[in-house]
């Protein structure tokens, strides 16, 4: 007998002594919120009595015991505890945001980072990550487009199976790895005008096309776990969308792990106004195929202290009781998770050991990869005068300035929990070890750190969010502001640290402007009037408005929330110990006006080019997508098509030379676009199908090479309601950036040789 198929067996056995409570009680997932002991008491109670078969929130090893030895000493049949966790971008060593490490555009360093984060996390004791986000965001307003890979479904796609292999190692069961849980499925990004949880309507050509593409990645590199989406799109939420999680994820996409929902959104399903009550919704969102209810723990009445109490799948005894839901279907659910349990090898080990999170955690190989993974992830907009990278005979003397630049919370991001806030290198401390004995660093906030206009939802849970101003009370403005500007005056340079706190972007943080929170545009102005150099470091989670920033720089640098390292990284790269290689995962807007801004968009009437888009500004990006500069020149050449035309099924080689003409090492990212000039669905006006990353050392010249296969032409045609593969005439771009100009163009014939034959017609 296989392994899976004993697994099976002991999942079976095991499933057939449950009571119908105890088969609800295992698909349930509990938070643990060990600030709350009314919450955390009942928790327990729930596991004793088997009534839950999941917790999260949990990253002491010592208390993931303690409670598993609730599980398996206490409760009736002593199954296991599943702990997940939401290991985004790091546990105790933090990695640069998941939108910074796609702007790596390095899916072997990211699963190399995902798998240290999923070493840490199961040394503690987790065995699942709620992560990767693989939700493509277009709107930079929505704050969640900081857990993700940004607009573009293959960018998206490749990050998102690197990350699974990263968490998932050689697949579920793995020593010292983690099972991968992507979410939110599905169209969570497209929340009408970027607000979180807000309504989303997605087109079947969107949903195919570009929103569904990294959940079939994820699914493809065996990702264990799906998680559902608040929201719903057309009316439908996700807990409870059949077609959706029944049809297209386990029907088209093969799908064999198990679904759970996000957070207390089976009883959300009544806030929807979707169901009538607990039973209902609990009833619909088991038929509609989900396997586990994600739960808060607690019930929230208007205007009262919030009480401990059971979600809606402790009504799936009644239901089935009441003949609303077939048994098999809740064993058919419950057996995915037992069996995961089998796979996880948690019945012969439940507990974690407790010495080993010591000898884990925060390791300086760990930290090293952080600060590497920081240093790709930074994309380099702007640079006049080679002012970077900073030259130490010529700057002696460096004004470190910026309420964030000695900000640990901001340096580090959202979605970090686990972390150690002080061993966090902040930009200032970076400066100060990497600028070396001859040069000067001195350093002036000039403002406050930013904070929220109204407060997060999260804010009175403490173990969620830090403190992000530590500062703001004790500050005396006027003076700091005058003080950073005769510190600009007397210096070299100025490395001027502006962008978003950690807050500030995340769940619950849209905002309804890109603008530079606070008074930070204010100090830009001033500091530039001084005529020093400015070198604008942006730490942030989405795009900014950079019209008023761009004339005032001489350089600038988005480092993004760049994680425990970050600081150190983004020295490095200001003194060009490294050279700058990241690209924009998603086009930067000039204005909030012109969001949602995607440079795969359709074109219709007028070409994007005329001006007549809007009446006061131009409708192109600042930085297109895919745009990052290095510190040298790059030239593509020679671009070659192995064929001028080919059939429909087969596979183009494409091969290109790519130059460094500068006299230092750089790393460059080779973009391949294509673009189908007609056929059964316009498509975009070019749309990302291939990229490389390289390092070139000085002078080389270097051949890539990129293969076109029919799956890259493939799309759905909401004309024919299926995906199609057409006979037409595509052009091919290849170059560092989504505008490049090097072009090719082939044909694909059907096997009649004609472009309109029987088989492919409109
Ligand atoms: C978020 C999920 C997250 C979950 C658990 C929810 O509010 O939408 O992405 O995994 O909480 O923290």
């Amino acid at each position: 007998m296989s392994t899976n198929e004993t697994h099976l067996q002991q999942a079976d056995t095991l499933l057939a002594a449950m009571t119908l409570e105890e088969k609800a009680g295992q698909i349930s997932q509990y938070f643990y919120l060990a600030g709350m002991s009314a919450q955390a008491e009942f928790v327990e109670a729930e596991v004793r009595s088997g009534r839950a078969g999941s917790l999260l929130f949990i990253s002491d090893p010592a208390e993931t015991n303690r409670l598993q030895r609730i599980a398996v000493e206490e409760s009736r049949l002593g199954i296991p505890l599943l702990f997940g966790f939401d290991v985004i971008h790091g546990l105790r060593t933090i990695f640069p945001v998941p939108l910074g490490l796609a702007a790596s555009w390095d899916p072997e360093l990211v699963e190399r980072v995902q798998g240290i984060a999923a070493r840490e996390a199961r040394a503690v004791g987790i065995h699942w990550a709620f992560a990767p986000m693989v939700d493509i965001a277009r709107d930079p307003r929505w704050g969640r487009i900081v857990e993700g890979a940004g607009e573009d479904p293959y960018l998206g796609s490749q990050m998102a199976a690197a990350q699974v292999r990263g968490f998932q190692g050689d697949g579920i069961g793995t020593p010292d790895h983690i099972v991968a849980g992507p979410k939110h499925f599905l169209g969570y990004g497209a929340a009408l005008g970027g607000r979180d949880y807000d309504e989303v309507n997605l087109s079947e050509n969107e949903l195919r096309n570009v929103y569904l593409p990294p959940f079939a990645a994820a699914v493809k590199a065996g990702a264990g776990n799906i998680m559902t989406s608040y929201v719903g799109t057309g009316g439908v939420p996700g807990a409870a969308d059949r077609r959706l999680i029944t049809d297209v994820l386990r029907g088209e996409l093969g799908f064999e792990g198990f679904i759970v929902s996000d957070a207390s959104s089976v009883v959300d399903l009544t806030t929807h106004g979707f169901a009538k009550d607990d039973l209902d919704a609990a009833t619909r969102a088991i038929r509609a195929g989900l396997d586990m209810e994600m739960w808060f723990g607690l019930r929230f009445q208007e205007g009262m202290i919030p009480t401990p109490g059971v979600g809606a799948f402790a009504t799936l005894p009644d239901a089935i009781r009441q003949g609303l839901v077939d048994e098999q279907r809740l064993d058919e659910a419950v057996r995915r998770v037992l069996l995961l349990k089998f796979r996880l090898g948690l019945f012969e080990q439940p507990y974690v050991d407790e010495g080993r999170a010591a000898k884990t955690l925060g390791l300086p190989e760990h930290r090293e990869m952080a600060r590497i993974a920081a240093e790709r992830s930074a994309v380099l907009l702007r640079n006049i005068g080679s002012v970077l990278p900073l030259d130490r005979s010529a700057v002696r003397s460096i004004a470190v300035i910026g309420p964030l630049a000695d900000d640990k919370q901001a340096t580090l991001g959202p979605w970090a929990f686990a972390h150690d806030l002080e061993a966090t290198v902040t930009l200032l401390e970076g400066m100060q070890r990497v600028a070396g004995s001859g040069v000067t660093v001195a350093y002036a906030p000039g403002v406050p750190v930013p904070t929220r206009v109204f407060p997060s939802p999260f804010a009175a849970m403490e173990q969620f969010v830090g403190d992000t101003s530590p500062q703001a009370a004790l500050f005396d403005e006027e003076a700091e502001f005058s003080r950073a500007i005769e510190l600009a005056r007397t210096s070299d340079v100025v490395v001027l640290v502006l962008g978003e706190a950690a807050d500030m972007n995340g769940e619950a943080a849209s905002r309804s402007t890109l603008d530079l929170p606070g008074r930070q545009v204010e100090l830009l102005e001033a500091v530039a009037a001084t005529d020093t150099p400015v070198v604008l470091v942006l730490l942030s989670g989405r795009p900014l408005d950079l019209r008023r920033a761009i004339e005032r720089t001489a350089a600038i640098l988005v480092a993004w929330h760049p994680g425990s390292e970050g600081g150190l990284a983004v020295a490095r790269v200001l003194f060009g110990e490294v050279a700058p290689g990241g690209k924009l995962p998603f086009s930067w807007p000039r204005s909030v006006g012109q969001v949602p801004l995607i440079y795969s968009h359709l074109r219709s009437h007028q070409p994007q080019t005329s001006m007549m888009r809007y009446w006061e500004e131009e409708s192109t990006p600042l930085y297109p997508f895919g745009f990052g500069l290095t510190y040298g020149e790059v030239a593509y050449t020679n671009l070659c098509l192995h064929a001028s035309a080919i059939g429909l099924d087969e596979t183009l080689e494409i091969q290109v030379e790519v130059q460094n003409r500068s006299s230092r090492a750089i790393e460059e990212v080779a973009q391949l676009y294509l673009h189908q000039r007609y056929g059964r669905a316009a498509r975009p006006v070019r749309e990302l199908k291939a990229f490389q990353r390289v390092v070139l050392e000085s002078g080389e010249t270097r051949t890539l090479h990129f293969q076109l296969d029919a799956a890259a032409r493939r799309y759905w045609s909401s004309a024919q309601n299926t995906s199609v593969l057409d006979a037409s005439i595509f052009d091919v771009w290849v170059g560092g950036v989504s505008t490049a100009s090097l072009h090719a163009e082939f044909t694909v014939q059907d096997s009649t040789g004609s472009f309109l034959s029987p088989t492919n017609k409109p």
